[in-house]
C-alpha cells in the first residue's frame, strides 16, 4: 500500500482536533503503542503519531483527515491483545481510546449498561453488584482489558460455556466509520431484525471496519452461589477426555470447564508464588457451577465431581468460598503472563475444535512437540473446545531455527485443527499474527466476501490495514 507519511502539518491538524495535549510524537511515549502482548521482536511496529480523542465527533474528524490524506489509522485499547490486532503495522495514526473511559448509563430496569470503549471490563461490575447484576463477559485479562477491545475481538474467556462470548451481550453501539460518519446501531432491544445486523458484523471485526465509541451491553442476574472444583487427573488426555462426558452424560452445563496441564499450572503458580497441587497431577480441570439456589449448585458440583472420579480423576477439591475460588482462578488467569515472563520466545495459540473432538487434539499436539523437539504446554477453555497450546522455543535452538520451527509447527497444528473441524482462533483473533495462515481455514470465496465488505466500509483501506487478510 502506498500510504502517505504523517507530516508536521498533519500533526498540527490533529492537535487542532483533539488538543495538543492529547497528541504524542515522542518515540519514548509512543513505544507502548507499538505492540500488544505478542512477542515484540516479531510483531512490534512504531506509530508515527498517537492521539487520544475524547468524543466520537473528534474521531470522525480524524477519519476524514486520514481518508483525504491516505494515512493509516489503528485503534488502540489496553494493549492486552494476543494477535497484533492493535499494532500499527504501516505506522500512521494510532487512536487510543484511553480517554473514552466513562460508564455513561446504568439502566437497571432494562438490565443494560452504556459504556465508552476505554472502560476496563471488570470495572462495569463494581457499581452493579449491589443491585444483583453483573456483566457476563469474562476474558482472562478482565482486570486490565478494555470493553472496546473485547468488542473488536469478540472476546471469549472463562465463563463462555454457560454465558457465551462478548457478542451475545452487545445490544447496540455507536460507530465511527472509516470514512468519518457517526452511526447508531441497535439499541436496548432484546429483539431486532430491522435490516442487516451490522453491529454483530462489527463485533469481532478487529477494528478494521470502524471505531466503536459507545457500547450498549446486556447485564445478567448475579448468581448468588457458586462452587469451583479443582479436579486432578493423571495426564492431559484423561482430563480432556472428561470434557464432552461432563456435558453430554452429566446433563449439566457448568459455567466453566478450564483446563491446565501440569507445566501451565506450575509456571503460573511459581510466577504468583501460589500453591495448587500440580505436582500430584499431570493435568487438571477447573470447573465452576453457579446459580441462584445453593442446594442446586452444590448438587450439580457433586454430580460433576463424582462423574470425574468415576472416569479416572485422582482427586476433586471443592472451593466454595471466594478466597479459594479466587486463588484457583488467579492461577488460571495468569498462565499466559507467566509463560511470557519465563519463555519470551513462544507462540501462544488459540485453536478451537468442536468439543467432542477435543480429546483427539491433545495426542496430535504431543506428536508435533516431539517432532520439533519443543515444549507445547496447553491450557484454556476446554469446555468451549478452545485451547491455548503454546509453542515454546527450546533453548538449544538458535533464533533462526526457532522461527523456522515455529512456522512449520504452527502450520501442522492448524492442519490438525482443520481436520478436526476446527479453526485457528477462538477468541484472540487473526490480527497480523495469523493473517498468513487464514487461507488454511478460509476458502477463496469466503475471503473475497470479506474483502468486499471491507471495501464497502473502507474504500481507501486506511482503517487498521494489514490485519486478518490482505486486500489483494
Ligand atoms: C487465557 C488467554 C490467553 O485464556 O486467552 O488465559
Ligand atoms: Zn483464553
Amino acid at each position: 500500500m502506498n500510504y502517505n507519511k504523517v507530516t508536521p502539518e498533519i500533526v498540527e491538524r490533529l492537535a487542532a482536533i483533539v488538543g495538543a495535549r492529547h497528541v504524542v510524537t515522542s518515540e519514548e511515549k509512543m513505544e507502548s503503542f507499538s505492540h500488544d502482548e505478542t512477542p515484540v521482536e516479531q510483531y512490534a511496529h512504531m506509530p508515527e503519531v498517537v492521539v487520544a480523542p475524547r468524543t466520537a465527533q473528534e474521531i470522525a474528524e480524524i477519519m476524514k483527515l486520514a481518508n483525504a490524506e491516505l494515512i493509516p489509522v489503528t485503534p488502540y485499547g489496553a494493549g492486552s491483545g494476543l494477535s497484533g490486532g492493535a499494532i500499527p503495522v504501516f505506522g500512521g495514526i494510532v487512536i487510543s481510546n484511553e480517554r473514552m473511559n466513562k460508564i455513561l448509563e446504568i439502566d437497571y430496569d432494562n438490565m443494560m449498561v452504556v459504556v465508552e470503549p476505554g472502560v476496563v471490563t471488570n470495572d462495569i461490575n463494581a457499581p452493579i453488584a449491589e443491585h444483583g447484576l453483573f456483566y457476563a463477559g469474562y476474558p482472562m485479562s478482565v482486570e486490565t482489558c478494555f470493553v472496546g477491545g473485547n468488542v473488536a475481538e469478540n472476546a471469549g474467556g472463562g465463563k463462555a460455556v454457560k454465558y457465551g462470548v462478548t457478542g451475545r451481550y452487545v445490544m447496540g453501539m455507536e460507530l465511527v466509520t472509516p470514512t468519518g460518519e457517526i452511526v447508531q446501531l441497535g439499541g436496548k432491544l432484546v429483539k431486532d431484525v430491522t435490516g442487516y445486523d451490522i453491529k454483530q458484523l462489527i463485533v469481532g471485526s478487529e477494528g478494521t471496519l470502524g471505531f466503536v465509541t459507545k457500547v450498549i451491553l446486556k447485564l445478567s442476574p448475579l448468581p448468588k452461589f457458586k462452587v469451583d472444583l479443582l479436579v486432578l487427573f493423571r495426564d492431559p488426555k484423561s482430563a480432556i477426555n472428561m470434557v464432552p462426558v461432563i456435558m453430554s452424560k452429566g446433563g449439566i452445563i457448568p459455567t466453566s470447564i478450564e483446563f491446565m496441564d501440569k507445566l501451565s499450572c506450575q509456571t503460573s503458580c511459581e510466577y504468583l508464588n501460589e500453591h495448587l497441587p500440580y505436582h500430584e497431577a499431570g493435568a487438571m480441570l477447573l470447573i465452576e457451577v453457579d446459580g441462584t439456589r445453593q442446594d442446586a449448585v452444590s448438587e450439580d458440583a457433586e454430580t460433576i465431581g463424582e462423574l470425574c472420579l468415576e472416569n479416572g480423576a485422582i482427586e476433586a477439591y471443592v472451593a466454595d468460598n471466594y478466597t479459594t475460588q479466587e486463588r484457583c482462578w488467579s492461577v488460571r488467569r495468569n498462565i499466559a503472563e507467566a509463560f511470557k515472563v519465563v519463555s519470551p520466545h513462544q507462540s501462544l495459540e488459540d485453536i478451537v475444535v468442536p468439543i467432542a473432538a477435543i480429546p483427539a487434539f491433545i495426542p496430535e499436539v504431543e506428536k508435533i512437540a516431539e517432532k520439533y523437539d519443543i515444549l507445547i504446554p496447553s491450557y484454556g477453555h476446554a469446555g468451549d473446545g478452545n485451547l491455548h497450546s503454546t509453542l515454546v522455543k527450546n533453548p538449544k535452538h538458535s533464533m533462526e531455527q526457532w522461527f523456522d520451527i515455529e512456522k512449520k509447527a504452527v502450520v501442522e497444528l492448524y492442519e490438525v485443527v482443520k481436520k478436526l473441524g476446527g479453526t485457528i482462533s477462538g477468541e484472540h483473533g487473526i490480527g497480523c499474527k495469523r493473517k498468513p495462515f487464514m487461507n488454511i481455514v478460509s476458502g477463496p470465496q469466503e475471503l473475497e466476501l470479506m474483502r468486499r465488505i471491507k471495501r464497502a466500509f473502507d474504500p481507501n483501506n486506511i482503517m487498521n490495514p494489514g490485519k486478518i487478510f490482505d486486500m489483494e
